[in-house]
Order: C-alpha cells, then structure tokens, then sequence
C-alpha cells in the first residue's frame, strides 16, 4: 500500500505499460523500477495471503473466525491483483483507482484480523495446555 502510494502520487502509474511483466521482462530495469516493485510486493503478498488463507482451512485448532477472514483476504488480493490489471488497462481511470484504494484497505484489514484471530487462537491454545 505504500509504494502504491507512492506510485500514485509520483505520477508513476503508467510508466510499465504492459502487463503482467514490464517490458524489461521479468527483471527490473531503471525506467521501470518503482511500479515494477509495486507488482513484485503485490506478487509475493498475493502468494503469502493464499497460502495464509489454505492454512486456516487445514489447521487443526482454526476457528470459523480465522476461517472468514484468511478467506476474505485471499479474495480480495485475487481481487486486488486482477484491478491492478485493469487500472493500467484504462489508463488509470479515476473510478477504478479509487477501488484499488478501497480494497487495499479491506485487504488490509482482513490480514489484520487474521493476525489477531491467530494470536488469540495461540493463546488460549497455551492457556489449555497449562
Ligand atoms: C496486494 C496487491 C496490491 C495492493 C495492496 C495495492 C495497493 C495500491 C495502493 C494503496 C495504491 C495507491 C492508490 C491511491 O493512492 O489512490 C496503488 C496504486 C496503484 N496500483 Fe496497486 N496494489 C496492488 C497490486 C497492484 C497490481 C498487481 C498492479 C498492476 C499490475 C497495481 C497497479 C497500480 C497502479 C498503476 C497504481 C497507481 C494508480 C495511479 O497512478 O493513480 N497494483 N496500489
């Protein structure tokens, strides 16, 4: 979100026009280096958010909490990542800039609470076995 952040206000959208890769490929060069790092970290968030959602699923003391919202985040990265597409598709329409944005801090959130389902699922887990 930061360095989405800061593509936006640097005026950087547009500077890798292609996608999935820039025209560098898939390594960075100079020209495409910040927007080429946004899709890095998006691609290594989505991956992580997945496999932290499939997790949730297949742990043994998951919850129906940790359940929803490792879910939630993992449709909402798909989502996210799927927009990140479209944004540069329609040439940064302003509508679809704006839902990024929203999204990004739905998913935001949702990592959040996942994190505090799975401290608190911890916890208890810690306090039976005392
Ligand atoms: C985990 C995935 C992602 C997150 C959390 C994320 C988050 C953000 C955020 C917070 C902004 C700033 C929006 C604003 O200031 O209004 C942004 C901008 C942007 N993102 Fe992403 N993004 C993700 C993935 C992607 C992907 C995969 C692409 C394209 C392939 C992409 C393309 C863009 C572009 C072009 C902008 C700049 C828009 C502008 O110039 O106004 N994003 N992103």
């Amino acid at each position: 979100m930061f360095i989405g952040g800061y593509v936006s206000a640097a005026g950087l959208g547009l500077t890798c026009p292609d996608w999935p890769l820039c025209p560098s490929g898939i390594f960075p060069n100079e020209k495409y280096l910040i927007e080429w790092t946004h899709r890095a970290v998006a691609a290594t968030t989505g991956a992580l958010i997945i496999a932290t959602a499939v997790s949730c699923w297949f742990t043994k003391n998951s919850n129906k909490y940790l359940k929803l919202t490792g879910t939630l985040g993992a449709v909402f990265v798909v989502t996210q990542i799927t927009l990140g597409a479209l944004v540069i598709d329609l040439k940064l329409h302003a509508l679809l800039v704006a839902i990024h944005l929203g999204i990004g801090i739905l998913l935001f959130a949702m990592v959040l609470l996942t994190t505090l389902f799975a401290f608190r699922l911890g916890k208890a887990t810690i306090q039976a076995n005392i």
